[in-house]
């Protein structure tokens, strides 16, 4: 009887088009993809930040900037993703994954 219950809820659940929305999945993601999370180097909501500063061989400081990327468009956010001379680490994010990064940073830039 008590297994009874429990299957209908969980099938109850699973006919719930999934058990988090596409924004908590790209939140999700956008924290923790494959290990580093994004936030790291953009910032929490994609708006950019400085990643490392030091000094290179002429004395002069260098700056590594994770730049804002709540306003690509999908099509650049791809390539930038799939784009493997960057020095950025490379994810294999699948097209899934990469749209849901992408409508959370849009929503949250909204939301501001
Ligand atoms: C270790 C730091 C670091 C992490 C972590 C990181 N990035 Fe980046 N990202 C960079 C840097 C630095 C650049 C700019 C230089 C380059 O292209 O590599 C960049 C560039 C980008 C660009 C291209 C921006 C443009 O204007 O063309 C996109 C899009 C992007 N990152 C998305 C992501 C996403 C999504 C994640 C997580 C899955 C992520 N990055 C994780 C450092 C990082």
């Amino acid at each position: 009887m008590r297994y009874t219950a429990l299957l209908l809820l969980l099938s109850a659940a699973l006919a719930e088009e999934s058990f988090i929305t596409q924004f908590e999945y790209g939140k999700m993601l956008y924290e923790n993809p494959r290990g580093i999370g994004c936030h790291h180097c953009h910032g929490p909501e994609g708006q950019g930040q400085e990643v490392a500063r030091y000094q290179n061989k002429k004395g002069m400081q260098q700056i590594i900037q994770g730049g804002a990327i709540h306003s690509l468009s999908i099509e650049q956010f791809k390539h930038a993703l799939e784009d493997s001379t960057r020095i950025m680490p490379r994810y294999y994010l699948t097209d899934t994954e990469i749209r849901a990064i992408h409508l959370y940073l849009q929503k949250m830039r909204d939301f501001r």
